[in-house]
């Protein structure tokens, strides 16, 4: 890949990791339960190191980190709609999953093409983990309050 279109696939990244830092941040002040609260808080302390991490990388590169509009497309405005109203935590959670798999799905496509550049190619596969961790721990309390459902 050419520098300048490294650059401009990492501004990509850069405002999509914006974004999620933004939505997680959203949604830990919406939440009530403790645990879920203190967990996305936590998420989006991650999502702001990846933005960091990013940053830097573009400016190595000889770039700017620069904010991309509307790179989520339809997503982010339904996970800002669920907030909006009485918070379904289970369909948050669930649309939160779609959000990181195509942050993975996007990210594995991008380390495809960068495997010659290894400091770049560790970065985008330490942000890509994080995001499985993330819809890995989304998975696992969508089993528990259904669970907790059932058992009422
Ligand atoms: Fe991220
Ligand atoms: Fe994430």
């Amino acid at each position: 890949m050419k520098q300048e279109d490294i650059i401009k696939k990492l501004n990509w990244f850069y405002s999509l990791e914006h974004n999620q830092v933004d939505l997680y941040t959203t949604q830990s002040k919406n939440t009530t339960d403790p645990y879920i609260k203190k967990t996305f808080a936590r998420i989006s302390t991650i999502e702001q190191q990846h933005v960091n991490v990013i940053a830097d990388k573009i400016k190595e590169l000889g770039g700017r980190p620069t904010l991309l509009g509307n790179v989520m497309g339809s997503l982010s405005g339904r996970i800002l709609g669920k907030l909006t109203g009485k918070i379904d935590i289970v369909s948050l959670l669930k649309l939160n999953i779609k959000l990181e798999e195509k942050a993975m799905k996007d990210y594995k496509n991008f380390i495809a093409r960068v495997k010659d550049d290894s400091d770049l190619y560790e970065l985008l596969w330490s942000n890509s983990i994080d995001e499985d961790l993330h819809a890995g721990w989304f998975v696992k309390k969508i089993k528990e309050i259904e669970k907790r459902e059932t058992n009422k």
